[in-house]
């Protein structure tokens, strides 16, 4: 029986998300991310705009194909070609969707369609009728519709309705609206769409008035039973909804909104690590759910009331969203079979027995340098060493001289396609002087537009977890790495992203690469 209080969880963090300057994710990190989503119980995960570029398609083709639960959805413009394309790369689905578009507010219609209205009219007509020859599951939005007239938005969405669209989604594009407007308009469509009983109506908000959460909880209690989101609520400009907060708020406050979603909530932080991995877009330290302080609780008179009753400060328990305890693991005489055992505790009980190897080994050395080794220590190290599977250029050996008075100088030995090389460089700072190394042992050309480090536990023997984003004719990388010298971290983090943009290279311009690798080598 469907159940009138379901709400539809529709993620867009690989579209919209990623339309974030900067957040853009490679193939590899994608399907990983895609995993994750599935496993935490996303109704329909927004793979893409298969139009916009090869990346796009290839990876909607390739969520496409893996995703068990979750179903796959494309986004498209009104254009046949835009349809055709996105039907392509969602076709190996058991299910899918085709989102398509078009802007229906005066200003949108004016200045960035020059089309009359009539003419959007008409090519609603025309495009949702043929979006619906390749699936019954078609949803329709009109772009900028909370400053869109509200009787040419209701004429627009009786007619998406009548051509086949079963899902009406409603955007802020511009994050324009507030909470009661909202409502009203969602109210408005309720009441006034002769056949909105045959469609579900949907939300997504954007967050320039920091209102998107907000607002999409409005829409949902006026009506609207389906909600686009993004985790850690990135997205364009100030972002969407976050995913996080929506499902976190209908849970904790279940008395006042009575919905319910298919979200396990247990792995939202997990979720938020692997989207904040992918885009080498920190979490901000307070950020509501996810951010490190979500659930530290400093203050004396804080912590007091919490030791006699967690009520006192906790609406909501850290374990619900999968975070746990930064617990104590293992010392340096812990062997390979517990070392496995807690991968496993730690959800890692797919890597391979390679990648288990190099972290067991690295967990040694961290063991015999740092007292404590934790929980994030381990997952650190886990995920350098899936990194490093597929790197081509790997470090060796690095020597930095840093301090004050003398120019900061660094000596390196990389393995480049095999072969080891070996540079040293004097440069500004210690950083500079590592990453112009890199660069004279493969010569290339890119943007550095992101370095930052950051502690992966307390003490000043933490790890360190050093990103890195570099940009190259339009295509970025994010590199990571992580090692209690935080120098060594930058280096590989450096390498990690230039071994993506290698592989990024190589599926988009073989032959230009083929002439970067010759002078690398
Ligand atoms: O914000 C927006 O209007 C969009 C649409 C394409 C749904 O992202
Ligand atoms: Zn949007």
């Amino acid at each position: 029986m469907e159940d009138k209080n379901r709400i539809i969880i529709f993620d867009t963090t690989m579209r919209d998300g990623e339309q974030s300057p900067g957040a853009s994710m490679s193939l590899e990190e994608k399907i990983q991310i895609s995993r994750v989503f599935d496993e935490l119980g996303i109704d329909i995960i927004e793979a893409g705009f298969p139009i916009a570029s090869p990346g796009d398609f290839e990876a909607v083709t390739a969520i496409s194909k893996i995703l068990k639960k979750s179903i796959p959805a494309g986004l498209d413009r009104h254009t046949k070609k835009d349809i055709d394309a996105c039907h392509e790369a969602l076709k190996s689905a058991k299910k899918f969707r085709i989102h398509t578009f078009i802007s229906t507010s005066s200003l949108h219609m004016k200045h960035k369609l020059n089309k009359t209205p009539e003419q959007v009219i008409e090519s609603i007509k025309e495009h949702v009728t043929y979006a619906r020859k390749f699936t019954d599951d078609v949803e329709w939005s009109c772009e900028d519709g909370t400053r869109t007239d509200m009787d040419f938005m209701c004429k627009t969405v009786e007619l998406a309705i009548k051509c086949g669209a079963k899902t009406i989604n409603i955007p802020d594009t511009v994050g324009y609206t507030v909470p009661s407007e909202f409502k009203k308009i969602i109210e408005t469509l309720k009441n006034k769409v002769p056949n909105i009983d045959k469609a579900i109506l949907s939300v997504h908000c954007h967050n320039d008035l920091g209102l998107a959460v907000a607002n999409s909880l409005a829409g949902v209690s006026a009506g609207a039973r389906q909600v686009e989101c993004t985790i850690n609520g990135i997205g364009e400009r100030a972002g969407n909804a976050a995913l996080e907060e929506i499902v976190m708020a209908m849970k904790t406050r279940s008395d006042l909104m009575p919905f319910k979603t298919g979200i396990n909530t247990k792995l939202i932080s997990k979720a938020s690590k692997t989207v904040s991995n992918a885009t080498g877009f920190p979490v901000q330290f307070n950020k509501a759910i996810v951010g490190k302080n979500a659930f530290a609780h400093e203050s004396g008179i804080h912590q007091d009331g919490m030791l006699k009753n967690r009520n006192t400060y906790e609406i909501m328990t850290p374990e619900s969203v999968g975070v746990k305890k930064t617990s104590l693991v293992m010392g340096k005489h812990s062997g390979r079979h517990a070392f496995k055992d807690k991968l496993s505790d730690l959800g890692y009980a797919g890597v391979t027995d390679d990648v288990i190897q190099t972290a067991f080994g690295k967990f040694k050395i961290l063991a015999d340098k740092k007292k404590h080794v934790y929980d994030e220590d381990i997952i650190a190290l886990v995920d350098d060493s899936l990194i490093k599977e597929s790197n081509v250029i790997n470090l060796k050996s690095l020597k930095v001289f840093a301090g004050t008075g003398e120019p900061q100088k660094a000596e390196m030995t990389l393995e480049v396609y095999g072969d080891l090389k070996k540079a040293s460089e004097t440069g500004d700072g210690p950083v500079d002087a590592i990453f112009k190394c890199i660069k004279k042992l493969f010569p290339h050309e890119v943007k550095l537009q992101l370095y930052q480090v950051h502690a992966v536990t307390e003490g000043t023997d933490a790890q360190a977890t050093v990103s890195v984003r570099i940009e190259e004719k339009g295509k970025t990388t994010v590199g990571q790495a992580a090692d209690t010298d935080t120098l060594v971290a930058s280096a590989n983090a450096y390498l990690n992203a230039l071994n993506k943009l290698i592989i990024k290279r190589e599926k988009t311009a073989p032959e230009e690469y083929e002439q970067e690798r010759m002078k690398g080598i």
